[in-house]
């Protein structure tokens, strides 16, 4: 993971790279550390802990001054986070300073190679030892940094997103790509760097994605030069308008991204469904689909492939596709799937999920099922990121960024375009009628407000978060289409409140989970109206007698679940297909309620990283 930051031009280089940072926290949180280029020499300060530490130790360290800095926030990976082990790191002449996100597998052949030719090392860091590499390439082989760099690269195996300069040559910064992401901001005689766009965009709309095993040197008040590392040919490279605006990554009047991403939710449905579905015409348009829709119908299976909250997106998927299209699905997590040989032909589709784009183990299933002949469809939110340009087709989420590390609005528009697709394939398939679809169409067009709607359990959701914020176990249970948001639901309250929670399908609680349950144990039951509703009632009926607490997720104006259970959170009704948009909502609210009230750092909790770009 981590997040890069870089700036060279004509401003002062360090509120551009601090406040980057801060941006790319979501990346890694663990450590972070800039250098700048004063006009003599370089200034370096990092440390264990946050950008804001960073920050208040930066300014009463160094001289911020000079219009060339990079800066790195850090998610651990070689060696522990302290002060020593953050970014950026100096080569051992001091010349060189290099920011790194990804990892070198060979760092350690590499390191005692280097060492025998007389480096040392300060950190435990593979970036130390990769920064040394092209020290010693350049010194050794008497070529510039660029050269150097290239050299370097190609004696290592991993992956990388990588800033370096030179301190006797400050008017270059040289960057790299391979698996991690990097970007490029064009300004007037002014570059920008990052892991994505957000650091730079009230500077600029104009960007480059470096595609992998490219690199660019970049020099200031010139230009970019972009070239492959392997084989040396120079890339044309191809400036993109950015969609992004300042607004959509700031947080707006709410206290956490996470909130406001929650609130984000009935427009992001919408947005992703707009000008996609068109009700009156009784039509699905999703170019992606249309564009292979011999291949969509031709496929013997589709296999989904993803990670964390995504995978649960695709668990509801598979209900979806079977239930409408009546293509038979399997749900892969992509970090299994890529390491156990599986059986995939050219009759398959991949589905492959991802918010960021950018997830090692996501990327590389998407390749293995490439290389095996699978036509591999993408559903990502983040525009131009790896996966989007890995997959054959796709079909983007129109969430807007997520920052905050749960995901929750990346979860409800994956289901959306998910939805889509399957409602388009059953049509085109004759799996469902006419009128079926027209049906499904209109209701999927009411899911914003309704979803409006279910946020207004808000204030009560609190009052529960607050009775049961110091218990120390949760059980969530589900069935059908909500047996996977039952999964998502314990997800989001593990992440970030730190308590532990299983999902499970309801029925499934009699061989063995029930063994957990007493007065202290909080089991959330979604039991909407539409879906198993009184085999879910009876599933409560066991709960209860056993004591456990039970908060109902409902449909609205149910008596039943009502009658047994300690709390009720009504949702709106809708069509069973749709109602984990709506169950999802309150079990949103309670997490990041119960998160708020045990004072964690919900936009950022511990340990974890928005993007995993390592496996
Ligand atoms: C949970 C969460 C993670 C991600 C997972 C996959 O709230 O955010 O479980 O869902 O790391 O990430 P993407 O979707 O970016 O591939």
């Amino acid at each position: 993971m981590c997040g890069i930051v870089g700036y060279i031009g004509h401003r002062e280089a360090y509120p551009i790279v601090i406040k980057g940072l801060q941006r790319l926290e979501y990346r890694g949180y663990d450590s972070a550390g800039i250098a700048l280029y004063d006009g003599t020499d370089i200034k370096l300060s990092k440390t264990k802990g946050k950008v804001s530490d960073l920050k208040e130790r930066l300014e009463n360290e160094i001289s911020t001054h000079g219009t060339l800095g990079i800066g790195h926030t850090r998610w651990a990976t070689h060696g522990v986070p302290n002060d020593v082990n953050s970014h950026p790191h100096y080569s051992n002449s001091g010349d060189l300073v290099i920011i790194h996100n990804g990892i070198i597998e060979n760092y350690d052949a590499l390191k005692k190679e280097l060492i025998k030719r007389g480096y040392t090392f300060k950190s435990d860091t593979d970036t130390e030892v990769l920064v040394n590499l092209i020290e010693d390439v350049k010194k050794n082989e008497n070529i510039k940094l660029g050269k150097a760099v290239q050299i370097a690269l190609n004696q290592v195996i991993g992956a990388y997103a990588i800033a370096v300069f030179d301190k006797n040559k400050p008017n270059e910064i040289v960057v790299a790509k391979l698996g991690s992401p990097l970007a490029i901001g064009i300004g007037e005689d002014e570059f920008f760097i990052a892991s994505d766009a957000s650091p730079f965009i009230e500077f600029t709309k104009n960007a480059v994605y470096l595609e992998d095993e490219q690199m660019a040197i970049i020099r200031r008040g010139k230009d970019i030069k972009v070239r492959k590392i392997k084989g040396d040919s120079l890339v044309d490279p191809y400036v993109q308008e950015l969609q992004l605006n300042l607004e959509q990554i700031e947080k707006g009047g709410y206290d956490h991204f996470m909130l406001k991403e929650i609130y984000e939710q009935p427009e992001a449905i919408l947005d992703t469904f707009r000008g996609r579905l068109l009700s009156n015409e009784a039509v699905i348009k999703l170019a992606g689909v249309e564009d292979n829709m011999k291949k969509f119908l031709a496929a013997e299976r589709i296999i989904v492939v993803a990670c964390g909250t995504s995978w649960h997106a695709g668990l509801v998927s598979e209900y979806i596709f079977e239930d409408l299209a009546r293509i038979p699905v399997e749900v892969e997590y992509a970090s299994e799937f890529r390491y156990r040989n599986p059986v995939i032909t050219e009759k398959d589709i991949v589905i492959a999920i991802s918010q960021s784009g950018e997830t090692a183990d996501t990327l590389a299933a998407i390749k293995l099922a490439k290389s095996k002949g699978a036509f591999v469809f993408g559903v990502c939110n983040v525009v131009g990121s790896s996966i989007a340009r890995e997959t054959d087709a796709g079909a983007y989420t129109h969430a807007g960024p997520e920052i905050g590390v749960a995901s929750t609005k990346a979860f409800t528009t994956q289901i959306t375009v998910l939805t889509l697709i399957a409602l388009r394939l059953a049509r085109a398939k004759g799996a469902i009628s006419s009128s079926e679809f027209r049906h499904h169409l209109i209701e999927l067009e009411t899911i914003p407000s309704k979803v409006k709607e279910a946020l207004e359990s808000d204030g009560y959701v609190q009052t529960i978060a607050d009775i049961y914020k110091d218990a120390k176990n949760f059980l969530y249970l589900g069935r059908g289409y909500n047996f996977p948001v039952a999964l998502e639901g314990a997800l989001k309250l593990k992440e970030i409140s730190y308590i532990h929670a299983e999902g499970y399908p309801a029925a499934e609680m009699k061989h063995g989970p029930i063994a957990l349950i007493d007065e202290h144990m909080p089991v959330v039951v979604i039991a909407t109206k539409k879906g198993h509703y009184e085999k879910v009632v009876s599933n409560i009926q066991e709960i209860k007698s056993r004591k456990g607490k039970i908060i109902g997720i409902v449909t609205k104006g149910d008596k039943s679940v009502k009658e047994l259970a300690d709390h009720v959170i009504e949702v709106p009704e809708t069509i069973e297909s749709l109602t984990p948009l709506l169950t999802t909502i309150p079990l949103q609210l309670l997490s990041y309620h119960i998160a708020v009230m045990l004072d964690k750092n919900v936009d950022q909790p511990r340990n974890l990283a928005k993007s995993v770009t390592v496996e």
